[in-house]
């Protein structure tokens, strides 16, 4: 890997991964190319942001499209495709779900999720879990029970209470009067690719 560029990524970005010293510049759906042109497949997927792959031509082309025609649309307006995403979105997602807020990244979903939960039922208290994980923003971190993330930025806005994972019992007894709403991975990821038990995951929604 010789390129004098790269030592700008070394000297001013901010560290806060190891990093291999592999040069990526190019990828077609689940590979990816070096700079020496070595191929390698992509089970890394950019943490999850590319897990439909790279260049997958279908979606480049529906992006592409999109840039011809209008790249940003404020909610203030209506935007048909928008709408016609919205449909898809709900196609696919349980009954119950009554309202889309689209946001840009996992953490601000979480965030937008506990103000939601915190407004409507007019308490302050969380139930997380053991080892998940939900981001690196001050509410998402509040919920994240790992200690490496979290150390260096309490104390952080929300009271929450952990509870071990998939230990059921548990829950029970957090559960609590001031509770807003519990928040869960179906399968942690940071934690160590742990998936719920149903009866866990049954038993906190009622
Ligand atoms: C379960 C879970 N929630 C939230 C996040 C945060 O997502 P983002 O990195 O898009 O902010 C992650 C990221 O790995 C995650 O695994």
């Amino acid at each position: 890997m010789s390129n004098d560029l790269l030592r700008f990524e070394d000297e001013y970005l901010a560290r806060y991964y190891s990093k291999k010293p592999i040069n990526i510049v190019r990828g077609y759906m689940q590979y990816v190319w070096d700079s020496g042109n070595n191929k390698y497949l992509d089970m890394h997927t950019g943490f999850g942001v590319a897990f439909l792959g790279h260049r997958n031509p279908r979606i480049v082309n529906a992006i592409k499209e999109q840039l011809d025609k209008i790249i940003t649309v404020p909610l203030t307006f209506y935007n048909d495709v928008r709408a016609e995403f919205i449909r898809e979105f709900m196609r696919v997602v349980p009954n119950s779900f009554g309202k889309v807020f689209l946001q840009n990244s996992g953490t601000e979903a979480v965030e937008v999720a506990l103000k939601i939960a915190r407004k409507i039922s007019g308490k302050a208290e969380f139930l997380a879990f053991m080892n998940s994980f939900h981001g690196r923003t001050m509410g998402s971190l509040s919920v994240t029970g790992n200690e490496k993330y979290r150390k260096a930025f309490e104390p952080l806005p929300y009271k929450v209470r952990f509870a071990p994972f998939n230990a059921v019992d548990q829950v029970d007894k957090l559960v609590t009067e001031d509770l807003a709403a519990a928040i869960v991975e179906p399968i942690q990821g940071e934690g160590g690719v742990n998936p719920a038990k149903q009866n866990s995951l049954g038993r906190l929604g009622r």
